[in-house]
């Protein structure tokens, strides 16, 4: 039977896209979730107390330690932090932000919300990110923010952004969803811009299912996106309305996850490093296949092992009839329906049609890494044979 008795798109598109992810015997990514959770999370049931609480209050002064922020806010998810930070900017309708082409939905739409308007860039092809050539060349003079974005949990050069935002009278916006842990020369990426944000969506190095955090040293921007965050209100049970605001809470049983997921965060990170290695190994000399190489300005952990393939598609449909889950880069959002502009940003166009993510999880063994590599190897092997 159906999970649900329903005939409409919506519902075939779903049960479509879990058959699909149903057959991967290697998933591109699954989190690491067990006993430690269980435990965090039984303990919040048995206090009776769902929504925000001590847990979420431990989960944002453990991770304002590791970024080296002086403040860190928990949200519903990393968008609803993006928001919430521009709104408390004063980022409002009539503004520019430079954002990449090359990036999660979430940056443009977190842009259009504030009433402000996304101004796409191209990327560097060697970091995948914004360089302030890519953003110079986009600038106006409406143009308020930069909102940088860590591909992958790669990053560029963030002290030329920081120069150039700062050179510029722009704030520096850092989305650095997926580059917890990962540090630019010695300092976390979080630790850079105006205010920075975190996803702890469930293919994140540490994962609360959704979830996400704001970062900043800056006390008053804090205050507001406290307040946008609760419904316009400065804290739950107070009736006074002080902006148009939202509920973008967290809840206790997801911080409670948070923290337990904290206290392994030393072997994912490790794990996601060695994962990387063992690829770069199996892969090495297989000339169809480049393995991008991240920063070695900074100490990155990879959110996903990226190869660059000639053409992204048909390796991605050989692996899936291995069974094996693998998923192109960000789809360029210039040319999606929602952003559709008539522009060419090349470099962009480049990464999106030749990268490929392979899987990364931190339960993958070695033996399945030697499956993904050999499938990757016996399927250029073939189209050479049949040249
Ligand atoms: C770079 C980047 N920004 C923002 C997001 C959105 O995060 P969330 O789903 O927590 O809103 C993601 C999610 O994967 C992301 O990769």
């Amino acid at each position: 039977m159906n999970d649900f008795q329903d005939n409409s798109e919506v519902v075939s598109s779903y049960q479509s896209y879990k058959a699909r992810v149903g057959k991967e015997k290697i998933p591109c990514y699954e989190p690491s979730i067990g006993a430690e959770e269980l435990a965090l999370v039984t303990d919040v049931i048995k206090r009776n107390w769902l929504s925000e609480g001590k847990y979420t209050r431990e989960f944002e002064s453990q991770l304002a330690a590791i970024c080296q922020r002086k403040y860190a806010v928990c949200f519903s998810n990393a968008t609803a932090a993006l928001i919430s930070g521009m709104k408390s900017l004063g980022i409002k309708e009539g503004d520019e932000v430079i954002v990449p082409s090359f990036t999660h939905s979430a940056d443009p739409n977190s842009i259009a919300v504030t009433g402000a308007t996304p101004v796409f860039a191209d990327i560097d092809e060697e970091t995948l990110c914004l360089s302030a050539k890519t953003i110079d060349v986009v600038k106006t003079s409406r143009t308020k923010a930069v909102l940088f974005v860590s591909a992958y949990g790669n990053i560029g050069d963030l002290n030329e952004i920081e120069n150039y935002t700062k050179k510029n009278n722009l704030f520096f916006i850092n989305d650095c969803a997926p580059a917890l842990f990962g540090t630019f020369k010695g300092k976390p990426i979080p630790a850079y811009g105006d205010f920075s944000v975190l996803s702890f969506f469930a293919d994140k190095t540490i994962t609360t299912g959704e979830g996400g955090m704001l970062l900043s040293d800056n006390l008053e921007l804090i205050n507001e996106a406290n307040i946008f965050k609760h419904d316009g209100r400065k804290e739950r049970g107070v009736d006074t309305i002080e902006r148009k605001g939202y509920n973008f809470r967290i809840t206790e049983l997801q911080s409670a996850v948070g923290v337990a997921q904290l206290k392994k965060a030393d072997f994912f990170v490790k794990r996601k490093k060695e994962i990387l290695n063992m690829y770069k190994e199996k892969l090495a000399g297989v000339s169809d296949a480049k393995m991008f190489e991240f920063n070695p300005e900074g100490d990155i952990v990879p959110h996903r092992i990226v190869v660059f393939v000639p053409e992204s598609a048909d390796l991605i449909s050989h692996l899936s009839s291995c069974g094996i889950g693998a998923r192109t880069m960000f789809m360029p959002m210039h040319s999606q329906p929602a952003y559709g502009a008539q522009k060419e940003f090349l470099s962009t166009q480049k990464i999106f049609s030749r990268g490929v993510c392979l899987p990364s999880a931190p339960a993958l063994s070695e033996q399945d890494i030697s499956f993904v590599c050999d499938s990757v190897k016996d399927f250029y092997k073939k189209k050479k044979k049949n040249q």
